[in-house]
């Protein structure tokens, strides 16, 4: 694992999307791992103001996202796909044939059958990763054990707690998700996670300050992984004493 202090999240998202970039600009059939998520939403800026100059072009790109809650349609202003679409897809040259988020309103064993079948075909050149304040990654929520393959999970309710600012109230957060599982995530041949603000100040600590690997803080699994960069703000580097 790589750790990168950046002097701010903007500087973690412009090296972010400049290795997004590369990977689309080298690779033949390029295929991305995607996130949601506040913390991702400045790299996809960086790559659609990329694409606005003429240096990136998404026509070959397939894209394979981290999760869907259950039950949200693909135009519910807080599903995952809508957000995908509204932030990048929209905007770039992709072809939405080539992008994949589960789709939230249809028969969850049906679609969740699909999603695995998607990514056992669909190997990733790179995955996009936030973390969630109680460790999660993906909807891989902390408990004694944690699954190797997709599936759906009851969300914790910590990270109820955490969405429920983009709802209405916490009661209209769904309170299950489809999501890969952390063998598909660490099957990624590159990954980067991006952490900023205080409320990742504990996940941070178990992921910098120790060399523990614990399904209590699920993005510890990603230690074990060859080709993981963590970029991590000076500000929350600070916040628990990290000094690389
Ligand atoms: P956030 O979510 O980027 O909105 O903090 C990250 C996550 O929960 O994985």
């Amino acid at each position: 694992m790589k750790v990168i202090i950046t002097k701010n999240h903007a500087e973690s998202c412009q090296k972010t999307a400049a290795i997004m970039a590369d990977i689309i600009n080298n690779q033949t059939k390029p295929v991305l791992g995607l996130a949601t998520g506040g913390t991702a939403e400045q790299v996809y800026a960086e790559l659609v103001q990329l694409h606005q100059s003429k240096k990136l072009s998404f026509k070959n790109t397939a894209t394979v996202n981290l999760d869907e809650y259950v039950g949200l349609a693909p135009d519910h202003d807080q599903s995952y796909r809508y957000f995908m679409n509204f932030h990048l897809f929209n905007k770039v040259d992709i072809d939405l044939k080539n992008t994949y988020v589960p789709l939230g309103n249809t028969d969850p064993i049906t679609e969740l059958k699909a999603f695995q079948e998607k990514l056992a075909s669909t190997p990733r050149h790179f995955q996009l990763l936030g973390v969630g304040p109680n460790g999660h990654i993906a909807f891989n929520e902390p408990s004694a054990t944690l699954h190797a393959d997709a599936h759906i999970v009851n969300i914790a309710d910590a990270t109820i707690e955490a969405n429920a600012r983009y709802f209405a109230s916490k009661n209209d957060v769904p309170k299950t998700a489809f999501t890969q599982g952390m063998g598909d995530i660490l099957k990624a041949e590159c990954l980067a996670l991006l952490a900023t603000g205080a409320n990742k100040a504990d996940a941070m600590k178990k992921m910098l300050l120790s060399d523990e690997v614990t399904t209590e803080y699920p993005c510890t699994f990603l230690k074990t992984h060859p080709n993981c960069i963590i970029f991590i703000d000076q500000a929350l580097a600070d916040l628990i004493g990290y000094k690389g």
